[in-house]
């Protein structure tokens, strides 16, 4: 069984939440939980990148438009290190609908719409394995390397 303390979650802030200047929002709430950043990207994703991310829901009615909001813009990619991050950035993420999602969460406090819901974040161990793998390679970060001193002498 894979060690929890390791475990990754791949966290994506969307088209909708870079446009409105979340990300350093977003990023604060995981580095003040106390999760470790491995892995960040701004890109602009391909439609068959998202299409492979997004497989399992293929059949849905709402798949066209998920694809075309996600290609509408850089998104910024990030994966996440840390005791249950997987689990605990799910509820900190807050319900997908934001119309269920608890003030407090980051859904809950700065969205409304369910297609406009400003960030992703893997549901399972084996997801979070499978979105860092699809998003990264093999080109995640070592953050013991960042436990040096790391201020002047
Ligand atoms: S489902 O139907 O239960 O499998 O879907 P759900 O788990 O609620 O959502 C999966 C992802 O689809 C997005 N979603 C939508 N996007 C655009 N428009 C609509 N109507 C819509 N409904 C669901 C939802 O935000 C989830 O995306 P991620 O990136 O995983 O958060």
């Amino acid at each position: 069984m894979s060690d929890p303390k390791n475990e990754v979650s791949f966290i994506m802030v969307k088209p909708d939440g870079v446009q409105r200047g979340l990300v350093g929002e977003i990023i604060k709430r995981f580095e003040n939980r106390g999760f470790k950043l491995v892995g960040c990207k701004m890109m602009s994703p391909s439609k068959d990148l998202l299409e492979t991310h997004y497989v399992d829901l293929k059949s849905k009615p709402f798949f066209p438009g998920l694809i075309k909001y996600m290609s509408g813009g850089p998104v910024v990619a990030m994966a996440w290190q840390g005791k249950n991050v997987v689990k605990t950035g799910r509820s900190m993420l807050g319900a997908t609908n934001p119309l269920d999602s608890n003030p407090g969460t980051i859904r809950g406090d700065l969205c409304i719409d369910v297609g406009r819901n400003i960030c992703h974040g893997s549901d399972s161990v084996e997801s979070g394995k499978r979105e860092v793998k699809l998003w990264f390679g093999d080109s995640t970060e070592d953050y013991s390397l960042c436990t040096e001193n790391m201020i002047y002498e």
